[in-house]
């Protein structure tokens, strides 16, 4: 394990292996993850100093509902990304205006509270951490969040009733991921204070129905009317950022596109891996049990050879559970871990600091819109 490219986030391992766990590497592994590094960390800037901000202050300004609810400069959120969304990452995007999001995933719960501080004893700013609600421990990871008086957070794959009147009651504000105009209806009548809307180009887990974005996203729009709605899934510029405006969203969420930073906490071979890669080269992985959007790669040929020869579900199942991704993204495994990663990938060929990235979004989204406003004649 000890070797190059190893990501140079809080993770760290003496994990076990592939047995029990799921795609994301989510077992009993919370036993072994620990926040070793975060010491090791390049030194930030002092509190209240934000690198790049004298020229984010001369950028346009795009209000919304979205920048309004949260505090932030631009509508513009980091998605939360079990190992590579880190407090570096976070950190770096909450500087620069958006919202930068701790992903606690796969996050040991101590591990989770040492990224929390990293980044809060480092900035004023708002952020928010990311918790898949199925994961082990989700309640003492949310007893972690609410204890540490995170501003923000950022809930997917589970109801908001496992939160929202302490976090409501806290003052916290709640943003809830969905799939479906069914959730977003849900969660709204829940009390949620905004939505996060994925399609399927998403990387990570794309909604099972396999719905794009641009149609999703304009469908909860309309459910849900009066609460702020977030596009994700295949957005990976500033034209991107623009064309989910249009459609009445009140921000954009970015995966792939932070994935694709120096401060990403993946291992260097993934990225390496992804700079190569085309818009056609990801595939749903393991549909009807957790579908993933990833690189084609060997794992993911032998998936889709089973599922080609119409091979019974428990089948399937033990090859999807033979993967992970934190086999790729930690270990550094690109044939046969789980790359996830979205279709946006195909728009994306450098890795820029997640800060310059973030004021590279809002000047592309201002010529974007520029340029829409010039065709009215
Ligand atoms: C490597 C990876 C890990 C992810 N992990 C999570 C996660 O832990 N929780 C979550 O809500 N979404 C997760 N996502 C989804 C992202 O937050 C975001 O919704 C998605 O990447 C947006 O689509 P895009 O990749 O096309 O930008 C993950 C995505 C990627 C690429």
């Amino acid at each position: 394990m000890a070797g190059e490219g190893r990501p140079s986030t809080v993770f760290s391992a003496g994990q076990k292996h592939v047995d029990g766990r799921d795609e994301h590497g989510h077992d009993d592994l919370y036993e072994s993850f620990r926040c070793s590094r975060a010491t090791e960390i390049r030194k930030p800037d002092s509190r209240g100093s934000e690198p790049g901000h004298d020229k984010i202050k001369t950028m346009t300004r795009l209000r919304t509902r979205l920048t309004e609810l949260l505090g932030i400069e631009h509508p513009i959120i980091q998605g939360g990304m079990s190992w590579a969304a880190g407090p570096e990452l976070a950190l770096a995007v909450s500087q620069a205006g958006a919202l930068g999001v701790i992903g606690a995933g796969p996050m040991y719960p101590d591990a989770l509270r040492a990224a929390i501080r990293f980044v809060k004893e480092r900035t004023n700013r708002p952020y928010a951490v990311n918790v898949p609600l199925y994961r082990n421990q989700a309640d003492l990871i949310l007893d972690i969040i609410f204890e540490e008086e995170v501003p923000i957070l950022m809930a997917a794959q589970g109801g908001p009733q496992k939160y929202i009147e302490r976090f409501k009651a806290g003052g916290r504000k709640c943003l809830h991921v969905v799939a479906a105009p069914s959730h977003a209806e849900k969660a709204a009548a829940a009390g949620v204070d905004g939505l996060i809307v994925v399609g399927s180009e998403a990387g990570g887990h794309p909604p099972p129905n396999e719905v794009g974005t641009l149609v999703l996203a304009r469908r909860v729009v309309a459910a849900v009317p009066h609460l702020p709605v977030v596009a994700s899934g295949g957005i990976a510029d500033g034209a991107g950022i623009a064309a989910v405006l249009a459609l009445g969203c009140d921000g954009a969420q970015l995966g792939t596109r932070f994935l694709m930073t120096q401060e990403a906490g993946v291992h260097a071979a993934y990225k390496e891996r992804l700079l190569q890669a085309e818009v056609d080269d990801t595939a749903l992985v393991g549909r009807g049990l957790g579908v993933i959007r990833m690189l084609k790669n060997s794992f993911a040929e032998r998936y889709a050879a089973a599922e080609m020869a119409a091979a019974p579900k428990e089948e399937r199942e033990k090859i999807f559970k033979s993967s992970s991704l934190k086999l790729a993204a930690l270990e550094g495994n690109i044939d046969e871990g789980k790359v996830e990663v979205g279709q946006g990938i195909g728009l994306i060929d450098d890795l820029p600091p997640a800060g310059e990235l973030v004021r590279r979004l809002v000047e592309e989204c201002d010529t974007a819109l520029a340029r829409l406003g010039r065709l009215r004649g």
